[in-house]
């Protein structure tokens, strides 16, 4: 290991769950705990600055950094459920405002319905085979709650009732409700699924009303300024104070499928290319080329023998990887940290050194390795690690650990 690697089991935070602290708004896959983020600016002495979190996902790092003092955040994410999610958390709405809104639209909904001649005049959003993921009745029923939705002029105030209609979108539809790929329920189970669609937003509706004014307005002051981009990370000259973020494994195809994940609440809400997210994603591009640079070119090549296709797509998330830390390196203002949340995943029983690879790649940006740490992942007993075989990153065991990679500018 060229950057050694510290068990720090103060990060395992084992038994906590991410609802335990700080309760998500809604669904999103691999989320990083918030208690991570708060520690570790902590143990750094971070209380002041400028954040940027490159892959913001449902906007974890930020509710860390609020906890700590920071005010000035900017998140990047090309998933717009994640942008979604991200910027209702962090934007600033009245609560008289949202339940005036509430009934409203809870008011229309049932005038609307009353009159059966309504029930089919509004024309359905353009959706993939519709019909082999909602019912006809859920289908009408959420295009109704939309209609209205989109009546509330106030942009943000919109989009606050938009993340109770994606979840519920997502729990009316046929999906298998526990999995993050999109995967259609069996045939006897569709037989008995009826379910309530405006039953379920406004229960939905009331959830989200509740956390949010409990767990995430009461932390934003006057001086709070949190911008999520709904893009990739360009990179800017010495804006950031610190970058933490925990970026995506692999490319999302093979690893965590953000864009499948939220490909009907993206396609009701208007993203014509919904279905296309994944391959925008880190190692979503085909590359023809083997990355063969630095510590993880052994590793690449002993893929590359068992499967050239699959090392073609580990080398392309690795070149978008490289990219974007020198972006983000060069965006970081001198004495900065970049805490990166990571796993090394296993391809072809080959473990990626992702935690080595960040590392590197900051110190060819000018940055210094400062520490990384491990954590574990679950509370189980943790098999040896050791190779069990002499091919480099051959281990029996995977992702039972994280690694918190810390670089200093
Ligand atoms: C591990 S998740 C982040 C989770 C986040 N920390 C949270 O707690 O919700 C990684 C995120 O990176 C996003 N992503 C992947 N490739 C990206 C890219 N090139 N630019 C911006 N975001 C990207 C995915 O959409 C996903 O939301």
């Amino acid at each position: 290991m060229k950057y050694p690697i510290t068990r720090n089991e103060k990060y395992d935070f084992l038994g906590q769950s991410y609802a335990s602290v700080y309760p998500n708004l809604h669904k999103y896959p691999a989320t990083m705990l918030p208690q991570i983020g708060i520690e570790l600016l902590k143990e750094f002495n971070i209380q002041e600055g400028v954040l940027l979190d490159p892959y913001c996902g449902s906007g974890s790092s930020f509710a860390s950094a609020l906890e700590c003092g920071i005010h000035q955040m900017f998140g990047f994410d090309i998933n717009p459920l994640a942008v979604l999610i991200s910027s209702v958390k962090f934007t600033k709405l009245s609560i008289n405002q949202i339940i005036t809104a509430k009934l409203r639209l809870r008011e229309a909904v049932f005038e609307f319905v009353k009159d059966e001649n309504n029930l089919h005049q509004l024309p359905l959003p353009t959706l993939t085979n519709a019909e082999f993921w909602f019912s006809n009745v859920v289908l009408n029923n959420l295009n109704i709650l939309k209609h209205f939705i989109y009546q509330i002029e106030y942009k943000e105030l919109r989009n606050f009732f938009l993340v109770p209609f994606s979840e519920t979108v997502r729990e009316c539809s046929y999906t298998r409700n526990n999995e993050f790929k999109l995967f259609k329920m069996k045939a006897e189970d569709i037989l008995q699924f009826n379910p309530d669609v405006f039953g379920v937003f406004f229960k939905k509706l009331n959830d989200v009303i509740r956390t949010y004014e409990n767990v995430y307005l009461p932390k934003l002051n006057e001086n709070t300024s949190i911008t999520v981009n709904h893009a990739a990370f360009k990179g800017t000259n010495e804006t950031f104070d610190v970058v933490l973020t925990s970026p995506p494994y692999g490319d999302s195809r093979t690893t965590v499928a953000y864009g499948q994940f939220s490909t009907l609440s993206n396609e009701w809400t208007g993203i014509t290319y919904a279905r296309k997210i994944d391959s925008l994603l880190m190692g979503g591009t085909k590359t023809k080329q083997l990355y063969q640079k630095g510590l993880l070119a052994d590793y690449i090549l002993n893929i590359a023998k068992e499967d050239p296709k699959r090392a073609l797509e580990v080398a392309a998330f690795y070149e978008d990887l490289e990219k974007s830390i020198s972006e983000v390196a060069q965006s970081m203002r001198k004495g900065g940290k970049a805490i990166y949340v990571v796993g090394n995943r296993t391809v072809k029983g080959i473990q990626l050194p992702t935690d080595q690879f960040i590392a590197e790649k900051f110190e060819e940006n000018n940055l210094h390795h400062v520490v990384t740490y491990e954590r574990a992942l679950t509370n189980k007993s943790m098999p040896s690690k050791n190779s069990p075989t002499n091919k480099t990153g051959k281990t029996v065991n995977t992702m039972l650990f994280e690694y918190i990679v810390v670089c200093e500018k």
